[in-house]
């Protein structure tokens, strides 16, 4: 295997191009066939053929017709080699595959009987000879063969041209793909599936047939992935003026799948826990990815496939892109306020937390090992984030503007990143030059926010330096472009009028200021008082602020503030300022008292009657493990624990009435709505019945375990069982097996159970964690199954760095073993070492042992190599 890096500075153009290509597919038991013939051209003089192919036997080489001999092509690990070619020819080649022995589950593969692919990145060179890039893009027909009675369903890009039945027990489907498209768009799927059918008249008045496929028995739980296909077909219609491009849409739901779901043309190929729901096995959670997931793909139609990547180091192109409008769409699918909240308390767990690790990289990275490993939260979330702070700077109305002119400009082509900014930016006037250092450099920018106020002049200044720490290659930065969104309150929390040269209105009625310089002063005239700032509304950059802003402000802004995000990120401020004292003094062997300040502002919340309750539900959260892992110095989990469960049994111990109130209110009523509004109720009795749970009091246990056994969704269902799981009472092991009983045939269902276990806090998790993986329902091979109790577990701050215990070395052992059969996967438990550099030096060194010894195996894939390599 090769272990060398690849650059974006080697950038070269293809020396070929194809204007179509036809893969016919015959599939048997023990092999499938693969004919790929293509019609290609050379377009730069003298150049060999070089084409991508890994793991595969090659049967025949063909050009024009005649088999090439041995001594005109060259075979390696990796390439298949023509030195020389016509200029214009057709190219066949035969491969031979063994999808029922694909552990990797990219190219051909099989999972539950049904024959799928997955291409992006690098899976299409798996299945055949091709120039696997993305700037190769052609016009694709394809025939599937297979039994009748095992697969009739043959399913592959575009439009259906008919099926032939063979006679012999055999068919044969026809499809042609009307658009050009890049390989890692190819799809096909063989099985017998079931599948529910709607359509979707789109603006201009074509009918869409829709499908959503899935195994017998399960379609009936397809019909929240309907749709929400639908809603995402009307809202990009109605946000963007994107109409769907061809005649059927197909998305297909299988068991075994590396990532959550993949954009193919025409035939979205999901994770099964991605489309299957209803309201016994999924919870309000599972409804809402379902509906933002389908809605990801189905906007990639056009920010991925319409118009594509150059090359993989642009994917935050479409990735970055596509999420932002998945998030505007789930935005105006339930309530703004929390959605923002949501996105942004992902952002920081995940992406803040890579970016200030071992692995951190720019949004546009310029090298890699494995191009599997750019699908990161950097890439995606942080992406998102510069797409946003774009819209921002240019309004709603502008960055319509631009998204019209991209699509004008680009529509068919596989661009880069530059292309995107230069569309969002000439038609708005606008300069980007500044502003892309957000696509090339790493880390996350620090602003610093001085305040003072002159009574005598009426004047409030506020000085804001920004600074960003060095990242792996980047010791040093050059200043952002950052917007931010901010007000000043008058004492009574009413907005003052922004009187500084310096404030921008956007289109959207925002007032913003542009910091591009490394120090900047504001001043703001005409105050008559000291105003309160509330700075960084919407959470505006993707930026680390650094405030020292005094506690009245900050209590005042938790409840004043007109901006819900910062109400909520106040409180978010004070939770965390309390906890840092907190494990301060746990580590100091002092008592833990908590502020009374904190508790009455907490209660206060707990007690609003007129506090919209999704948004409660929000306040009330105290930060995070994985949160106080990036603020504190130490890593120290045992003090994590303490500070929080004291934190939490204290508002619980004070609230205990109210609480019960709030769970009383909500509880049982409208148990099956999928109602955003209902999610909201169910998520703030929930959160209370979770609250009291901290109190280990009898009456309490028993409610959880009634909400357990009567429960009518599996939103309470999962929720009560958390509970019980996290405890040592006798309700325990009764409502887990009970559990297991019911679930145990049901591949997404099982899951829940086995994260339960992963993710208490009790100290014999870890041995939980280790019997399950011998468990019957544990497959290794299942990445669900994998991430739903490993990657859990890995995630678990507290058991996963209990001092106490060797998890590390049996993590290891576990991303080994997965290592050789799905690097893709191997590599996402990786992460779970991130935090290595935190660890006080007993923990690191045997962390460090552990990343050792993985990395000195010869055979590691690149993949969890280079994640791995660099923590050490
Ligand atoms: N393009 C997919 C998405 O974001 C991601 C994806 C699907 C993926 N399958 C994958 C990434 C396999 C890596 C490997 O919608
Ligand atoms: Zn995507």
């Amino acid at each position: 295997m090769k272990q060398e890096k690849i650059y974006l500075k080697d950038y070269k153009g293809p020396a070929f191009s194809v204007d179509s290509i036809n893969l016919d597919f015959v599939i048997n038991e023990d092999f499938c066939r693969v004919v790929a013939k293509s019609k290609m051209n050379r377009t730069e003089d003298g150049a060999e053929l070089r084409l991508n192919g890994v793991e595969l036997k090659l049967v025949s080489v063909k050009i024009d017709g005649t088999p090439l001999k041995t001594d005109q092509y060259q075979i390696t690990e990796e390439e298949l080699i023509i030195p020389s070619t016509p200029k214009k020819f057709e190219l066949e080649i035969e491969t031979e595959l063994q999808p029922q022995h694909n552990t990797s589950l990219e190219g051909l593969y099989k999972s539950n009987g049904i024959f799928c692919t997955q291409c992006e990145a690098q899976g299409f060179r798996k299945i055949t000879y091709f120039l696997d890039r993305p700037d190769v893009m052609t016009s694709y027909s394809v025939t599937i063969e297979a039994d009748k009675k095992k697969y009739p369903v043959l399913l592959s890009n575009g439009d259906r041209i008919k099926i032939e039945d063979l006679g012999n027990g055999r068919h044969k489907a026809f499809w042609r793909d009307p658009h050009k498209k890049p390989c890692y768009l190819f799809a096909l799927v063989a099985g017998d599936l079931g599948v529910i059918r709607d359509t979707f008249t789109t603006s201009s008045g074509r009918k869409v047939n829709l499908e959503v496929y899935a195994v017998h028995g399960k379609q009936e739980r397809c019909w929240h992935a309907m749709e929400s296909l639908k809603k995402s077909m009307k809202w990009d219609e109605e946000t963007f003026g994107l109409e769907y491009d061809l005649n059927d849409y197909m998305i297909v739901a299988i068991d075994d799948f590396n990532a959550g779901a993949m954009e193919n043309k025409g035939l979205n190929i999901f994770n099964s826990r991605l489309v299957l729901a209803d309201s016994n096995s999924a919870t309000d959670v599972d409804f809402h990815s379902i509906e933002s997931v389908v809605a990801h793909e189905y906007f990639h139609n056009w920010t991925g496939n319409r118009v594509t990547l150059r090359d993989w180091f642009q994917l935050s192109l479409k990735e970055g892109l596509t999420v932002f409008r998945d998030q505007e769409f789930s935005a105006d699918m339930t309530d703004r306020g929390v959605q923002r909240i949501e996105d942004v308390d992902a952002l920081r767990t995940g992406q803040f937390a890579e970016d200030a690790g071992p692995n951190s990289h720019p949004v546009r990275p310029e090298s890699c090992m494995a191009v599997d490993n750019f699908f990161t939260m950097t890439i995606y979330e942080k992406g998102s984030e510069v797409i946003r702070m774009m819209q921002t700077i240019v309004g709603r109305k502008g960055f319509r503007k631009g998204m019209d002119e991209y699509f004008k400009r680009h529509d068919g082509q596989a661009v880069t990143t530059e292309d995107f900014a230069a569309a969002i930016a000439e038609p708005n006037g606008k300069d980007f030059t500044q502003f892309k250092r957000w696509y090339h450099q790493s880390g996350t920018p620090v602003v610093h926010v001085t305040e003072a106020y002159d009574q005598a002049k009426g004047e409030y200044t506020l000085s804001l330096e920004q600074t960003c720490p060095p990242t792996p290659n980047q010791p040093h930065k050059e200043p952002f472009h950052i917007p931010l969104m901010m007000g000043l309150l008058d004492k009574n929390g009413k907005e003052l009028a922004l009187n500084c040269d310096k404030i921008q209105v956007n289109t959207d009625g925002k007032n913003l200021i542009e910091l591009k310089e490394r120090k900047e002063t504001f001043v703001f005239k005409g105050l008559k008082e000291r105003p309160v700032l509330s700075f960084l509304r919407e959470f505006s950059a993707p930026i680390n602020l650094r405030w020292e802003a005094g506690e009245d402000d900050l209590y005042f802004l938790m409840e004043k503030d007109t901006d819900s995000f910062n109400r909520r990120e106040m409180a978010q401020k004070l939770g965390l300022n309390l906890l840092h004292n907190l494990i301060a003094r746990h580590r100091e062997g002092k008592p833990l008292n908590i502020d009374n300040r904190y508790l009455k502002a907490i209660s206060a919340t707990i007690r609003d009657a007129d506090m919209d309750p999704s948004f409660k539900a929000k306040m009330l959260q105290i930060p995070s493990h994985a949160i106080l892992a990036q603020e504190e110095e130490v890593l120290d989990s045992e003090a994590f624990h303490n500070a929080r469960i004291t934190l939490r049994s204290a508002i619980a111990r004070e609230n205990r009435t109210q609480l019960l109130d709030i769970y009383h209110k909500y509880h049982g009523v409208e148990p099956k709505s999928h109602d955003p509004k209902v999610f909201g109720h169910r998520a703030l009795k929930n959160q209370a019945l979770h609250y009291l749970a901290e109190l280990h009091d009898l009456e309490i246990l028993a409610i959880a375990n009634k909400q357990y056994w009567e429960a009518q969704n599996m939103t309470d269902r999962m929720t009560a069982l958390m509970i019980l799981a996290d405890t040592e009472s006798e309700f325990r092991d009764k409502a887990l097996s009970d559990f297991y009983n019911n679930w145990k045939n049901d591949s997404v269902v099982i899951n829940k159970w086995f994260t339960a276990q992963a993710t208490t806090t009790r100290k014999q998790t870890l041995e939980d964690v280790k019997a399950l993986t011998k468990h019957p329902a544990f497959n290794i091979t299942n990445p669900n199954n994998v991430y739903s109790l490993l990657r859990a577990f890995g995630a678990n701050i507290v058991r996963f760095n209990d001092p106490k215990t060797d998890a590390y070395e049996f993590y290891a052992d576990k991303i080994l073993e997965i290592d050789a059969k799905n690097p893709q996967v191997a590599a996402r438990l990786c992460a779970a070492f991130n935090f290595v550099k935190k660890l006080d030096p007993v923990m690191k060194e045997k962390a460090i042992k552990q990343i050792k010894r993985m990395v000195a195996v010869e055979s590691l894939s690149k993949n969890s190599r280079e994640l791995l390599q660099s923590s050490i």
